[in-house]
């Protein structure tokens, strides 16, 4: 498969391409960030996707079992026997009449992409599997990342699998869910806490890739997007191949969002499907970078031109405040995403927008998502209270067809959920720094303490059933 595919800058003005084989996290010219290229007329691609479905007859092949690799002609950068796979993207799109209801969307309009299921517990192994299979034809002997949790999480899981890589991760001090945190230490991947928050993490990582030769799989790493592209590809298998009229996903380092929209210019290229749904990326309030480059400076991809300088602008001003990246959803507590270039891009290719929700709304949403039967991590609950605001607002109707991705799962970020259920609003504020901009904690479902008694119990029973 690989001489199908090639490296290229995104920048128009520099374009430069690069063998696939080759090791760069940005454009050796110009420093933009680099994308996978398909050379279509040497692929055989199936006549529709629904021709993919074939697949599922044949899951004892590793490569039909994925949910990444079964779609690999719109991936084909590696030979099929490079391929590192630990069984990702078996995961289930389920229609949610009961969230659908507080968003204020139609009973069966609303479909939950569960990347929970994924064998780290989040979307990441898409793109590990990726990012794995792009390294192992690299040679490379040590991959590393910088994360809010899920990334070293799928890093500490795929190296300890494959057994190819050893695995190193910076996560920012005191930042990371614990469940996440885990399975770094479980993993057995070499875990260095850094005093700083994760935009910190990502800079010393890179320095440290560049100065040791050392593979990095952080979404800078354009194989990793590819492999994201799946978990779209998997959104259209579930609506039996029928494009939605929305894509709903939270925004932190904005890889998916990139990767969404690199999935849908292909599949239109190609005439696999007729248009793209709009793409809706949702920031916490405490990290929305992305929300004030698009929706109040107006910046756009414009062909590639982007306005690097109002950019670097905006980044300076954010400094000069001192503006540090705080939510309760810490996966997306990011202030410098570093895939914002390509993310204008999705947003540009999918007609997509940019919306900001605060903590206290991620929590309530979260909690309606777990009480409707799924269960998220803070972050992935940014996507459901992004589709309640766009329903307010009258930009998403009752009637369009919703699909949103719960990025990770549920027991990530277990102390968050435990906290929020029972603690009293005050002592919540008070353990997650009065910064989190919470006032209420609306739908609690507080364990109730009861004394080891029949009597007692039963009583409180009658009461409360
Ligand atoms: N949701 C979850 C659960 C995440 O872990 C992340 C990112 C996002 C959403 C945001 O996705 O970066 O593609 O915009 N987590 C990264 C990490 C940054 O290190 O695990 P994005």
């Amino acid at each position: 498969m690989s001489d199908k595919a090639h490296q290229q800058c995104i920048n128009p003005a520099c374009a430069r391409t690069f063998d696939v084989a080759e090791v760069h996290s940005k454009c050796p010219g110009c420093g933009n960030l680099l994308d996978v290229r398909y050379d279509w007329d040497g692929i055989r691609l199936p006549k529709t996707l629904r021709a993919f479905e074939e697949r599922w007859a044949d899951r004892r092949n590793p490569l039909n079992l994925s949910g990444v690799w079964r779609f690999r002609e719109l991936l084909s950068f590696a030979p099929a026997d490079r391929v590192v796979t630990i069984g990702e993207g078996q995961t289930l799109l389920k229609q949610s009449p009961a969230v659908a209801e507080y968003v204020g969307l139609k009973p069966d309009r609303l479909f939950l992409q569960y990347e929970g299921l994924n064998p780290s517990g989040s979307f990441k192994d898409n793109g590990m599997t990726g990012a794995f299979t792009h390294g192992r034809m690299a040679g490379a002997k040590i991959a590393a990342c910088a994360s809010t949790g899920n990334t070293s999480a799928s890093l500490a899981l795929f190296s300890a699998q494959s057994g190819l890589m050893r695995a190193v991760v910076f996560v920012g001090g005191g930042k990371i869910a614990f469940g996440k945190l885990s399975q770094a230490l479980e993993y057995g991947a070499l875990t260095l806490q850094i005093d700083g928050d994760f935009d910190d993490a990502m800079a010393r990582i890179q320095e440290v890739c560049t100065e040791k030769g050392i593979y990095l799989v952080n979404s800078l790493n354009p194989f990793r997007l590819e492999g994201q592209k799946a978990i779209m590809y998997r959104i259209l298998e579930g609506l039996d191949w029928e494009v939605p009229e929305w894509v709903i996903c939270p925004g932190g380092n904005l890889g998916n969002s990139s990767a969404f929209g690199k999935a849908f210019m292909e599949l239109v290229e190609l005439g696999l499907i007729k248009r793209p749904p709009r793409l809706a990326v949702i920031n916490a309030t405490g990290a929305r970078t992305l929300y004030r480059i698009v929706e109040e400076k107006h910046l756009t991809w414009n062909d590639g031109h982007v306005d690097d300088a109002a950019i670097e602008e905006d980044y300076r001003q954010m400094d000069e405040r001192n503006d540090r990246a705080h939510t309760v959803a810490s996966a997306i507590e990011i202030n410098r995403p570093v895939n914002l270039k390509k993310c204008l891009r999705a947003l540009e290719v999918t007609d997509g927008l940019v919306r900001e929700v605060s903590d206290e709304d991620i929590l309530d949403a979260k909690a309606r998502v777990g009480a409707g039967g799924l269960g998220c991590e803070p972050a992935s609950a940014a996507s459901v209270a992004g589709l309640k605001h766009l329903v307010q607002e009258g930009v998403i109707s009752p009637d369009d067809r919703v699909a949103c991705v719960l990025t990770g799962h549920v027991l990530k970020d277990p102390n968050v959920s435990v906290d929020y259920h029972s603690l009293p609003v005050e002592a919540f504020r008070k353990k997650y720094a009065e910064k989190f901009e919470v006032t209420k904690l609306g739908f609690q479902n507080q364990p109730i303490k009861v004394p080891n008694d029949l009597e007692e119990i039963l009583k409180v029973l009658e009461e409360v059933l």
